[in-house]
């Protein structure tokens, strides 16, 4: 028998769902998504299976975390396809609530993260941007109360500003890391690859390439800021845009000049056409 996925979409129909979890005892996990799901979010629902009695899988574009400019309209939307992929791999749990039920009227508080939230890097470029996602997922760890919460290390500064949040509100969920899951050619998974032409999904995985180059280099003990240098004009020659190349703390994302002041994690965004790319790696 296929297995039951529950689609909860108002805050009471959530509890009720929950409600039978809870009285189980049952450990429950959960894992925020806006949908348009790939193999990378499946990672973190499969984690989650291994942590957890319980996998409650969030799909909400959410509106606050994009600017203006940015591609809020035009995101994609695939809830049909999100469905049978989480029947398939088990979720018990939808939460899917429209920006009415998770903003209602009068909606006007907002959680304003310091930290790694203003190391300068996603944030320069989205200022708002970290504000939304603390908002959104405190909302998501109140409503859903999970003991165990699975973020990718593909966005890394978003899980380090989560992380430093739940700690710093004593929430009562475990914060867990998911390594980032690529293609083939090292192309971190992304719903935003959908937008590459053919010839910028030739060029993306640079992206990957110059990381893993940066990082050997680095630990071989040549000097970080040549290194980045370099790193830098490889990706200009390849044909991105890049907006930063970065060797940071791996836990405060603190600028690290030398590797003795690591744990390093490297950084990178950039944009090839109208795309805008991220990546990171461990040094
Ligand atoms: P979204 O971009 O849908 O990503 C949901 C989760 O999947 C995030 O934790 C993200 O890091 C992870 N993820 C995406 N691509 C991945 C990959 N290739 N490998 C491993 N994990 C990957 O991130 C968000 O949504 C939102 O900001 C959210 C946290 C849901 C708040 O709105």
């Amino acid at each position: 028998m296929a297995n039951r996925l529950t689609v909860a979409r108002t805050v009471p129909a959530l509890r009720r769902a929950l409600a039978p979890f809870r009285e189980a005892g049952a450990r429950i996990a959960l894992v925020p998504t806006m949908g348009a799901l790939h193999a990378g979010h499946l990672a973190l629902v499969k984690e989650a299976r291994r942590r957890a009695r319980r996998v409650v899988v969030s799909i909400f574009v959410n509106p606050t975390q994009f600017a203006p400019n940015e591609d809020f309209g035009s995101y994609p939307r695939k809830f049909e396809t999100d469905l049978a992929f989480l029947r398939a791999a088990k979720a018990d749990l939808v939460w899917a609530p429209s920006a009415a039920v998770m903003y209602p009227d009068g909606f006007a508080t907002r959680i304003e993260p310091a930290g790694a939230a203003k190391a300068g890097l996603e944030d320069k470029v989205r200022p708002h941007f970290f504000g939304g996602v603390a908002t959104v997922v405190a909302k998501l760890f109140t409503q859903v109360s999970p003991d165990v919460a699975l973020f990718g290390e593909k966005d890394y500064q978003q899980l380090c500003v989560v992380s430093q949040m739940a700690k710093d509100l004593d929430l009562a969920v475990k914060v867990v890391g998911v390594p980032t899951v690529r293609e083939k050619d090292g192309l971190a998974l992304s719903s935003r690859n959908a937008y590459l032409s053919a010839g910028e999904r030739r060029v993306a995985p640079a992206l990957h390439r110059v990381l893993k180059a940066v990082a050997k280099r680095i630990k071989q003990g040549e000097p970080i800021e040549i290194v980045l240098e370099e790193g830098q004009s490889e990706l200009v020659r390849s044909g991105f845009v890049v907006d930063y190349l970065e060797a940071r703390h791996a836990l405060t994302l603190a600028p690290v000049a030398l590797r003795k002041d690591g744990p390093i994690r490297l950084l990178v965004a950039a944009k090839i056409g109208k795309t805008r790319l991220i990546d990171n790696l461990a040094v």
